[in-house]
């Protein structure tokens, strides 16, 4: 405390009168008597009066963004060392701040620094740190600069980082389900539209539905991330800097594409942020529609898959019970991942330029986007590696719900028949069959005969799952060589071994 209100003093005493001097004073001391040893260094000689004890912990965010440590120290490296070469600072007092600001990293790093509510953010503590190390030296770092452009910065480094955690993720998971494309080659499931018996597809092809969502998200990331990696930095508080300092070699130092043009909307922006939250809602999404469906397919009703016990619970009453509460989490968690993004909108939503306080609040949001899909993404991949599909009951049920009914039609089209018609007379065919609780395989040419006399043996040759789903052509659909193709794109893809 004693070095803190000396060194303010020092400061101070260039700038104004003893009589102003001795108010500031006055302040600290008050501050200092309600238990709260540090000032804000954000209260500049403007205030004589010490903020109301109940503001420091309303308006912090170090709780939330002392996340942003690292980030922090990098950036305020990159921007020491840029004014070092434009002269601004002298080489040994930029080695000085450099060598403080790893060391204070490392005692983050170690757990050993404290934090404080007055100090509102991590930013204000890290240089407060520098300050209590290094004097003078410290207290010239943040020449150039303010929190505002320092805040996006480091929050952009940080959401680089994520995103490309997001996106190894993806490509893990996206590699599980290619996996399982070979152990399940010969499994045949029922697809669904309204969540009614449709038609057979292979197994295969409903794990590269899922590589191609994921490709999607993945993309999405890879687009969202050139608008993250611009550098705001020294667009200092809202209209830029007189100092002569040059953006580019910030830039350059941090690994940006480029920096951010217009000091203005450097300051208000949170684009990049709202966008990697959607990008983050989409995964959610696709990732609760998968586990959604497998909690489905693991009932008794459907019986077509056991998730691995690694990741079911049981219950505390019923012995029998094996819940898939990971994938009912995956879709619940999916809600907090909407409601982050909403939360994010509406923060927004009407703020004038540039920079305003309600900004703080983007990161609790913003964060909890990334842990939630992040370990949804990490609980998915063993799921989907460690699932077995029930090839006995699947098979046994799979001629059940008329799955080649489209197929026949389309035979049917095929040998001339106007499509109309022949959906017309398929229908009749299943009502037929339907009333005598069989099979269209079931039925005898005869059958057939009675709706119409042009019918003959050839219609067998499509009826049946297995028929059926060899009788595909288009591109896209579940035809064995279309799917094998497709599969054998995407090892290649992710740079898979071809087996
Ligand atoms: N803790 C604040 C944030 O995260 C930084 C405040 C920066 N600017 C200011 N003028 N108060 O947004």
């Amino acid at each position: 405390m004693g070095t803190s209100v000396g060194s303010s003093l020092t400061a101070c005493s260039k700038l104004f009168s003893l009589q102003r001097l001795a108010q500031i004073v006055r302040a600290q001391v008050v501050v200092e008597t309600r238990g709260t040893p540090v000032a804000s260094p954000s209260r500049s000689g403007v205030f004589d009066q010490a903020t109301d004890h109940r503001v420091d912990r309303f308006t912090e965010s170090v709780s939330f963004d002392r996340r942003l440590y690292a980030q922090d120290i990098r950036g305020s490296i990159a921007h020491a060392e840029m004014l070092a070469k434009v002269g601004v600072l002298e080489a040994d007092e930029c080695q000085q701040i450099v060598m403080a600001l790893q060391d204070i990293g490392g005692q983050i790093r170690a757990d050993e620094f404290s934090y404080s509510e007055q100090l509102e953010d991590i930013h204000m503590h890290i240089e407060q740190a520098l300050i209590d190390q290094l004097g003078d030296v410290g207290r010239k770092l943040h020449t150039g600069r303010s929190r505002n452009d320092q805040v996006s910065t480091d929050l952009r480094l940080w959401v680089r980082d994520a995103i490309d955690r997001v996106d190894q993720r993806l490509c893990a998971l996206q590699k599980a389900f290619v996996s399982r494309c070979e152990q399940d080659a010969d499994v045949i499931l029922p697809a669904y539209t309204h969540l009614q018996r449709a038609q057979p597809v292979l197994a295969s092809h409903y794990w590269l539905a899922y590589c191609e969502k994921f490709d999607r998200d993945r993309s999405r990331l890879i687009d969202c991330r050139k608008r993250v990696n611009r550098c705001s930095l020294g667009t200092a508080a809202v209209a830029g800097t007189t100092i002569p300092i040059d953006r580019w070699d910030v830039a350059e130092r941090l690994d940006f594409d480029g920096i951010v043009s217009n000091s203005l909307d450097s300051s208000s922006d949170r684009d990049f942020v709202i966008e990697t939250a959607f990008v983050l809602t989409l995964i959610a999404e696709h990732l609760s529609t998968w586990a959604d469906e497998w909690i489905l397919w693991s009932t008794v009703e459907f019986d077509f898959i056991q998730i691995p016990q690694e990741f079911c619970t049981g219950s505390s009453i019923m012995p029998q019970k094996i819940n898939p509460d990971v994938l009912e989490l995956t879709r619940g968690k999916t809600g907090r991942v909407i409601g982050n993004l909403q939360t994010l909108l509406t923060l927004v939503k009407g703020l004038p330029l540039a920079y305003n306080r309600d900004l703080q609040e983007d990161k609790p949001p913003l964060f909890d986007s990334f842990d939630t899909v992040e370990i949804c993404l990490e609980l998915a991949q063993p799921i989907v590696e460690g699932a077995r599909l029930k090839r006995e009951s699947i098979a046994a049920g799979l001629e059940n719900g008329y799955l080649d009914a489209t197929t026949l039609m389309e035979f049917l089209v095929k040998r001339g028949m106007p499509h109309r018609s022949a959906h017309h007379l398929v229908g009749q065919i299943v009502a037929v069959a339907r009333n005598r609780n069989a099979r269209l395989s079931d039925l005898d040419v005869g059958d057939f005969q009675e709706l119409n006399s042009d019918l003959d043996e050839s219609i067998f040759e499509v009826l049946g799952v297995q028929n059926s789903v060899n009788a595909f052509l288009s591109e896209g659909s579940t035809a064995p060589g279309q799917v094998a193709v497709q599969l054998t794109q995407w090892k290649q893809k992710l740079g898979m071994e071809a087996s």
